[in-house]
């Protein structure tokens, strides 16, 4: 089902904007994403010969590739065959997640998942037809709720799918270390237009308002915990960041239309390059081998049925 026309801007559909950014996601988010996957492993339930995963706003797969690297590391030898429905509404990151699952399948390297069912659907129309009510026993959205243009929905339906005790790890952003330096660059360059905003409420931002929509969704109110953990979103050079983010956040900075010159995006980016560098969230570690990174805060919200 192709969701291209999910449109939650009225600018730039939420499909469109991760559909362009598939084939550069995973260099794009700089490893940030995948720690926060591990932390959620690492709070998660043991997987057993029951589990059953689902992964909502899989994007690339990363959630599922860290669920696979644990079960080896924690047991080489494990038989389990878990079987898992993975589904994202931009139809380009499904794409990618098929890629690596037909390059996976041909090395045997993901052997303790499968079958994994890919769905280009929106969390919000993840119905019974795709996942059956009482039938998952871990379920993960990890920074995907709150680009939904009806979470509450999209929550419900994590919760109508998980079985009795199944538990549900649900992320937001807390904190997002580049988005400062990002508005900075734009006021300078451009003080007539309009603030850059994440694409996304900022309510998102407060662990009580994710605890709140979790409640409401359907999860006991003392089954909900949200702590929040730091990450870094990280990149070879602080030129490299910069130029990320600048590509990553043109349709926000410059709407669908981009940039009006490739001077005026190379002129956005040095002055990016400028302002990251020396906002309090970014940290070089280029000495150390670990190039630069930017300081991002998660919510994680783990709830139980
Ligand atoms: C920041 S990425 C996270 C991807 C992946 N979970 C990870 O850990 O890297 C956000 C993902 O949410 C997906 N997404 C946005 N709105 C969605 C919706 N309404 N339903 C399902 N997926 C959605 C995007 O297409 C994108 O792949």
């Amino acid at each position: 089902m192709s969701s291209t026309d999910h449109n939650t801007s009225g600018e730039v559909s939420t499909a469109e904007f991760f559909s362009k950014q598939a084939a550069m996601y995973e260099k794009s988010v700089g490893g940030a994403t995948r720690d926060i996957a591990q932390k959620l492993i690492s709070v998660s339930p043991p997987f057993t010969s029951s589990s059953k995963i689902l992964d909502n706003a899989t994007g690339t797969g990363i959630m599922l590739e860290e669920i696979q690297k644990h079960i080896s590391s924690t047991d080489s030898s494990s038989t389990l065959k878990l079987p898992v429905v993975a589904a994202d509404v931009a139809p380009a990151m499904i794409d990618c997640l098929n890629a690596k699952l037909k390059q996976v399948q041909s090395t045997n390297s993901w052997p303790n998942l499968g079958p994994v069912t890919t769905h280009a659907v929106p969390a919000e129309q993840l119905d019974e037809s795709i996942v059956p009510d009482n039938s998952i026993t871990h379920a993960y959205m990890n920074f995907g709720l709150f680009f939904c243009n009806d979470a509450l929905q999209a929550a419900s339906h994590i919760h109508r799918a998980l079985s009795a005790g199944g538990t549900a790890h649900i992320t937001s952003w807390n904190h997002i270390g580049y988005l400062a330096p990002i508005q900075q660059t734009h006021r300078e360059l451009y003080p007539d237009g309009r603030e850059v905003k994440m694409p996304f409420s900022e309510d998102w931002l407060h662990p009580s308002y994710n605890h709140e929509l979790l409640v409401k969704a359907g999860f006991k109110q003392e089954n909900v915990k949200v702590d929040q953990t730091e990450t870094f979103m990280r990149h070879t050079s602080l030129q490299v960041s910069a130029a990320i983010l600048t590509g990553m956040f043109t349709p926000l900075i410059k709407g669908p239309q981009g940039w009006e010159s490739e001077e005026a995006k190379t002129v956005f980016t040095k002055k990016l390059a400028e302002n990251l560098g020396a906002c309090k969230d970014f940290i070089d570690e280029s000495a150390q081998g670990k190039g630069v990174g930017t300081r991002m805060i998660a919510n994680v919200a783990v709830c139980t049925k």
